[in-house]
This record gives structure tokens, C-alpha cells and sequence, in this order.
């Protein structure tokens, strides 16, 4: 059973689309979420959902290896599911090709620091852009720069508010980051 470990610093709910996903795959399954914000709703839905959480400060995250010693011992794939914390050097060492992140754009546009939630939006409908997407990729140290694994993309238009376009991009990032992730995991196996 290959065993997912979830990142989320906030609302959750892809985190949860993909736990739903795994309930009951035969060799995949989302073993633990862990964030780095203890009033983070996606608390409350690991709760609902029966998956084990975790919260963690920065000294175990960032200044040192708990994390990863304490609770990724068994994990065979990371992924960040609107995670908002650099993922540190060790811990993209342990996991080479096996962290996976989403990202509400369609890099490298949209990227970078500053780049998460709204604001990705807000940018993308200031910009007048007439399309955006989700971009699907590996972690590595320079984070929204890992190898792209997949995009897809959604038309906004003239008419749309950051909120409108935020709801498109939630459809995409629903219906293919779980899909995307069995892919990954599978094929590397
Ligand atoms: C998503 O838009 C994802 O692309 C980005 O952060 C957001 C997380 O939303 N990385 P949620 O917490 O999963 O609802």
C-alpha cells in the first residue's frame, strides 16, 4: 500500500476530494494531513473524515527534521494541497520526485512568492488574461519550479470577478488532482 501524506495550511477541501478519492483504493491511501495552522478547517474535515492530523510550528517544519523523523517516517509520497510554507531542503531530499504540489495558475505565469488563493486570481482578472488553469508539478527546492507533470486550462472571461474564476479553477483542481496523483504514484511503481 503506497501511503499519502497531505500538506494544507488552510480551507482543505482538496485536501478531502483526494481522501475521498483514496477511501477504499486498492493500493494507494491518504495516511495522515498535517498543517502548520491550528485553525485551519481542514482540521475539521480530517476529523470528519477519520484521517489522522497533525499540526506543527516551525521549529519542527522548517528549523529542523521532527516532521519528517516524527510523522513521514512511513509516507511514500508528499502532497501539498494549498500548503503555504517553503517546503524545506531536507525534506525535498527525502522525497526526491515524490512531493507533489498544486498550484491555481498556469505556470511559470502566476507563480512565485505572494503567488496563492486570491491573489493568483485577482492578478490573472487585473491582467485582463483570457484563460487560466491549474498547474500540477514536482517540489524541489525552488519549490513552484519543479517539473510540470500536467495543465489544464479554463477560458475567463471579461465578465468574470477573481471569485468567478476562482470557482473554475476549483472544478479543474477537483476533478484532476486526484486522478493526477494515482497516475504519478502508479506509473512509479
Ligand atoms: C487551491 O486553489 C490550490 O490550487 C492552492 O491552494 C488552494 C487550496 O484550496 N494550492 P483548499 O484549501 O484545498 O480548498
Amino acid at each position: 500500500m503506497k501511503q499519502i501524506a497531505i500538506f494544507a495550511s488552510g480551507s482543505g477541501s482538496n485536501a478531502e476530494n483526494l481522501v475521498k478519492f483514496f477511501k477504499n483504493h486498492p493500493s494507494i491511501s491518504v495516511s495522515i494531513i498535517l498543517t502548520n495552522n491550528k485553525k485551519a478547517k481542514v482540521l475539521d474535515r480530517a476529523e470528519r473524515l477519520g484521517v489522522k492530523s497533525v499540526v506543527f510550528n516551525r521549529a519542527d517544519f522548517s528549523k529542523s527534521d521532527v516532521v519528517l523523523n516524527t510523522y513521514l517516517k512511513e509516507i511514500d509520497y508528499v502532497v501539498l494541497a494549498g500548503f503555504l510554507w517553503m517546503v524545506p531542503e531536507s525534506l525535498v531530499r527525502a522525497f526526491p520526485n515524490r512531493i507533489i504540489n498544486i498550484h491555481p495558475a498556469l505556470l511559470p505565469k502566476y507563480g512565485g512568492k505572494g503567488m496563492y488563493g486570491m491573489h493568483v486570481h485577482n492578478a490573472v482578472v487585473s491582467n485582463k488574461e483570457q484563460e487560466s488553469g491549474i498547474t500540477i508539478h514536482y517540489v524541489n527546492e525552488h519549490y513552484d519550479e519543479g517539473e510540470v507533470i500536467f495543465q489544464a486550462k479554463t477560458q475567463v472571461l471579461s465578465t468574470d470577478t477573481p471569485e468567478d474564476v476562482a470557482g473554475k479553477i476549483h472544478e479543474l483542481e477537483y476533478e484532476y488532482f486526484p486522478k493526477i496523483v494515482e497516475q504519478e504514484i502508479l506509473a512509479a511503481q
